[in-house]
């Protein structure tokens, strides 16, 4: 029937040709596309979205995808949103088209909602898909390769951002056990980002159309935490005037996050662990059961071990929410991923108050790296806020460093507690002195980098690794912070 080997890549006339991958469950559809596009585009051919998932882990990425919407993953059901979702997740930058038929105009809307480049009705012309490859590969052509590889978009607010190879594989272990559907304990100190992992997670799974709720379980009294996660009927208790369903009931085929498990009630944790065994449970003065299907994630930042030992935490229980543990590296153990989180904070705050972001100088970035960060990404995004606010770096660096305000040197310099070293120590303030002296001569030369460097005596190349190096940003143009646009900015906030 068909001329090419499904699920392998057709050779390309010249190399350089862009690469189109089709992923498309009807032959015909992709012998056709090969028949049109093979003479200018390396195609790959997929009928089967396993083999697709496999080319894109091992391959590297086409430029651009062609995606039918009644693509379903054999093994696993899952349908063209849970892919595309997962391919926007690991190939940020890869345009995705989906073909659709206009029956399913509705669900297409939400494929475009998450990040589909455009959608072409089936059946289509040769001119419909010309146009299309022809304008998303042009506007993928502009995209600079680092715009996207440092941070994962999860919803308006939040972006899961990694650098280190610590969190790389943080994010590979979500992308893995996404598909997996376990629950999975996400254990880590406050602000490591446990949260952020249990959207990315959501995200990547194929849940990721449906709800993901929070519980805070240390936030409410046992009783009304009950009511909360299970629901109630009419008259169940006084103040009940009308049944309500749960979190859990609210959240059926979504993902649900307990946060802070470990402080949950020991009454409720048997009630959970009903949950986790066969999805049943009954709402408060019912005596009839109810059947979901959640995804749950749990997080804490107690020794769990040491709360099962004092009887605090149900053994039982905490095997079977540790289908799989994610540990959370604080900040202090990922400093490198610092300058990257700071910009990106700054991105965060400064779209959210409306005003242009602040630079941040060598000096700020080297008093940011070598704080030790007690309340990790958390206390550095209140940090970043506060910058804003004040647009003060003296006061932020004082802040961080209260000692060194009269010269004296930190006596938790950046790093472990081995760091605290004299080596290390004038190693810091060394690259704290030329970081400042580079950014000063680019600020006189007006960013002229061939000025400074003769300035600086030292070569163009060398000046180019040091901007790098001590991540030097030009100034923006002009800053205006409101202060009435951003209520309850104050030190209060601070972690
Ligand atoms: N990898 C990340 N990329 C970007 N922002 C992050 C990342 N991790 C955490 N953040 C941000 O840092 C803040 C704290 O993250 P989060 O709420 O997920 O931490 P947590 O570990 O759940 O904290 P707690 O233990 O206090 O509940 C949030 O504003 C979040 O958006
Ligand atoms: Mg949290």
């Amino acid at each position: 029937m068909s001329r090419m080997q499904r699920g392998t890549s057709v050779k390309a006339q010249a190399k350089r040709n862009p690469q189109i991958a089709v992923l498309d469950g009807d032959p015909a559809i992709l012998d056709y596309l090969n028949e049109i596009l093979a003479d200018r585009y390396a195609v790959s051919l997929f009928s089967d979205a396993a083999k697709f998932n496999q080319s894109l882990r091992e391959t590297p990425a086409p430029d651009l995808l062609l995606l039918d919407w009644n693509i379903v993953e054999n093994d696993s059901e899952e349908n063209a949103l849970g892919l595309l979702s997962r391919v926007r997740a690991s190939k940020p930058t890869l345009p995705v088209i989906m073909f659709a038929c206009s029956a399913e105009l509705k669900e297409v809307v939400a494929a475009t909602q998450m990040g589909a480049a455009d959608v072409i009705l089936k059946p289509f012309r040769k001119s419909d898909i010309d146009a299309a490859l022809e304008q998303y590969l042009r506007e993928s052509d502009k995209k600079t390769p680092e715009a996207d590889v440092e941070e994962i978009p999860l919803n308006e607010n939040t972006s899961f951002v990694r650098t280190c190879k610590r969190m790389r594989e943080i994010e590979s272990q979500c992308a893995l056990v996404a598909r997996a559907d376990i629950p999975v304990l996400i254990l880590g100190e406050s602000g490591t980002g446990k949260e952020v992992a249990a959207m990315l997670i959501h995200k990547l799974s194929a849940r990721s159309q449906r709800s993901f709720l929070k519980v805070n379980c240390a936030a409410m009294p046992a009783d009304l935490l009950e009511s909360e996660l299970f629901g109630y009927e009419q008259g169940a208790f006084t103040g009940a005037v009308k049944s309500k369903p749960g979190k859990f009931e609210i959240c059926n085929n979504g993902t649900i996050l307990l946060d802070e498990v470990a402080e949950m009630p020991t009454v409720l944790q048997a009630k959970l662990l009903q949950v986790l065994q066969d999805g049943s449970f009954s709402r408060l003065g019912s005596r009839t059961s109810v059947k979901v299907d959640v995804r749950v994630i749990a997080a804490t930042n107690v020794d769990i071990k040491a709360a099962i030992a004092q009887k605090i935490f149900r053994e039982d229980l905490y095997y079977r929410l540790n289908g799989f543990t994610l540990k959370m590296p604080p900040l202090r153990e990922r400093t490198e991923e610092i300058p990257v989180l700071s910009k990106h904070f700054m991105r965060k705050v400064a779209a959210k108050y409306e005003c242009d972001p602040l630079p941040i100088s060598p000096v700020l970035l080297q008093a940011l790296t070598s704080y030790r960060w007690p309340g990790n990404l958390r206390e550095l995004e209140n940090t970043i806020k506060r910058y804003l606010v004040l647009a003060d770096e003296q006061a932020i660096i004082d802040e961080l460093h209260p000692w060194q305000r009269n010269g004296a040197a930190s006596p938790s310099a950046e790093g472990s507690e081995n760091d605290r070293s004299l080596k290390h120590l004038v190693k810091n303030l060394k690259g704290g002195a030329e970081a400042a002296a580079i950014a000063q001569s680019l600020e006189v030369s007006g960013w002229n980098r061939k000025v400074a460097a003769n300035d600086l005596q030292i070569s163009y190349k060398a000046l180019l690794y040091k901007i790098k190096q001590y991540n030097l940003t030009p100034p923006p143009r002009k800053h205006q912070v409101s202060i009435e646009k951003a209520p309850g900015l104050d030190r209060a906030q601070s972690a």
